[in-house]
């Protein structure tokens, strides 16, 4: 195992921890939505975004503490988006990580409030009273996750998403609806871990925010290629939907030649925002690697 993989297996056994300590318990009432939220949240997923809050808190020298609290707080937010995004009135999908979909295994009213009651969760953790020893920066935390998850965010990006079915999107807009839908969290998770240590210069920010940008997109556009590309039983969610459901995405409209020469060309970009950090950025530049190379 490469001292990258190590890292990666600890910080996510760290999250599926913290989570579990965080959400609720089954055997508390409402019983049922406890176990839905449990169901949604626990024993899957790659955990991309805590992974870049901790490789962002390091290059700030975050407690890791502090950061271990962001990076649950943003992972919620994207457990959320997922259930919902499955819903048979989103994308109807009956398999996520390997399992059956909230509302295949509970039901659809149970599915919404899973939601619902993560994105609460999501906040009521990030703003917990002394999480960052500076309030202010807390603060711009709380509200780069809150309009990172919205309408200009996360929410409008699946609206675009929804509306676009069936439509030939241009670039610029399709560019657009990736920024939102993925990009916006994403970005929200570097920031979020960055903002749990030492304050950054103006310039140091904008670098790593671009950095984030880069990755952000490159995330949905390799999302895309694997839709197309993997098979259901690597993914653990359907493959091949996209093209089944007429969605407009980096494949249907470059090619997957195309679309792969993007992811490749957005991850020299990270790295050359990267420039100019020293070993402090070095989970970043893997992170950016992971993402492109994945194979789910
Ligand atoms: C899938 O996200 C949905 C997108 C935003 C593309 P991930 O690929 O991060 O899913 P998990 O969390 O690993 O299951
Ligand atoms: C979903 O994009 C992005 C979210 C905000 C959840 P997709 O619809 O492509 O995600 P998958 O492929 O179902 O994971
Ligand atoms: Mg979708
Ligand atoms: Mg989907
Ligand atoms: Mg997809």
């Amino acid at each position: 195992m490469s001292d990258f993989q190590a890292w990666m297996a600890g910080h996510q056994e760290r999250v599926e921890a913290a989570l579990s300590n965080a959400l609720p318990l089954t055997s508390h009432a409402p019983t049922r939505l406890h176990d839905a939220m449990r169901y949604a949240v626990l024993g899957g997923g790659k955990r991309v975004r805590p992974l870049l809050a901790f490789a962002a808190g390091e290059l700030t020298q975050a407690d890791p503490a502090r950061v271990e609290q962001a990076a649950i707080a943003v992972e919620l937010i994207h457990a959320y988006s997922l259930v919902h995004d499955d819903m048979p009135a989103m994308d109807n999908d009956v398999l996520r990580r390997g399992k059956p979909t909230v509302h295949v295994e509970f039901d659809e009213a149970t599915a919404l409030l899973v939601g619902d009651a993560l994105q609460s969760l999501a906040f009521e953790i990030l703003a917990q009273p002394g999480l960052v020893e500076n309030a202010a920066a807390q603060v711009r935390m709380l509200n780069s996750l809150a309009s990172a998850s919205g309408s200009h965010g996360m929410a409008g990006g699946q609206a675009i998403d929804l509306a676009s079915v069936g439509k030939p999107l241009e670039m610029p807009e399709l560019e657009f609806m990736h920024i939102l839908k993925t990009g916006a969290l994403i970005r929200a998770s570097v920031t979020l871990g960055a903002l749990c240590g030492k304050a950054l210069d103006a310039t140091a920010m904008g670098k790593l925010d671009h950095y984030s940008k880069c990755v952000g997109l490159a995330f949905q556009v390799v999302d895309d290629v694997l839709d197309a590309e993997a098979s259901t039983a690597t993914l653990g969610k359907t493959a091949g939907k996209d093209a089944a459901q007429n969605k407009p995405t980096y494949v249907s409209l470059l090619g997957l030649t195309r679309a792969k020469d993007l992811a490749e060309e957005l991850r020299t970009d990270a790295h050359d925002a990267l420039l100019g950090f020293g070993p402090e950025a070095e989970r970043l530049k893997q992170l950016a690697d992971y993402i492109i190379n994945r194979d789910f």
